[in-house]
């Protein structure tokens, strides 16, 4: 049985709905992104036939494109899922708390973005996720948000991150850098 869907919103596009109940802590899928070629933004924004909507970072300022059902997965400021990145470019997705039937499956962008554009600038856009504690813009600065949520994401954060923005994170206080 297939655990969840690709199918469109409201008013985000496409998305992924479970079609199955998920007990927080449960292990939704496995994304590995290792064997997809590999873009740097100008070659994506460049060539109108790689979809820039589904690229995902690598590291090392390249992308890919890629189409797994991860792709699909929209943001919200109040998410029922969180991505763990083993490197930044093979992830497990995992349930935030318990996910009913139905439900939209959604994660922090904010929480996997810290490395793009190399840590400088960040895209910015209007968030439609509708929570109560939506944050509005829709912003890739992970040193941008409250520090209770920083501190919750650098744990799913790869040692290769931890290390590269070992400064930022220390004025979070005492924390382990692997
Ligand atoms: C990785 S795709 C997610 C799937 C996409 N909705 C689709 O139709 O294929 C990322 C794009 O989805 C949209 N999106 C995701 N979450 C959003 C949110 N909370 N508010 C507004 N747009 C969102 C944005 O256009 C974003 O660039
Ligand atoms: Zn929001």
């Amino acid at each position: 049985m297939k655990d969840y869907i690709i199918k469109k919103t409201r008013d985000k596009g496409l998305g992924l709905f479970a079609l199955r109940d998920f007990k927080r802590g449960e292990h939704i899928f496995h994304v590995d992104l290792t064997k997809l070629k590999k873009y740097t933004v100008k070659e994506i924004d460049g060539n109108p036939k790689l979809d820039g909507d589904h690229s995902d970072y690598v590291g090392h300022g390249k992308y890919v494109v890629n189409h797994s059902p991860a792709s699909y997965m929209n943001h919200s400021c109040d998410p029922n899922c969180f991505v763990k990145m083993k490197i930044i470019a093979i992830k497990d997705v995992y349930a935030l708390r318990d996910i009913k039937k139905g439900e939209e499956l959604t994660h922090d962008y904010t929480a996997t973005s810290v490395d793009q554009f190399a840590g400088k600038g960040f895209w910015e856009e209007k968030c439609k996720c509708g929570s109560k504690n939506c944050r509005k813009i829709l912003h890739g600065d992970l040193f941008k948000l409250p520090e209770d949520l920083q501190k919750e994401y650098y744990r799913n954060l790869p040692p290769s991150i931890k290390r590269k923005y070992k400064k930022q994170f220390a004025k979070l206080g005492k924390m382990r850098y692997q």
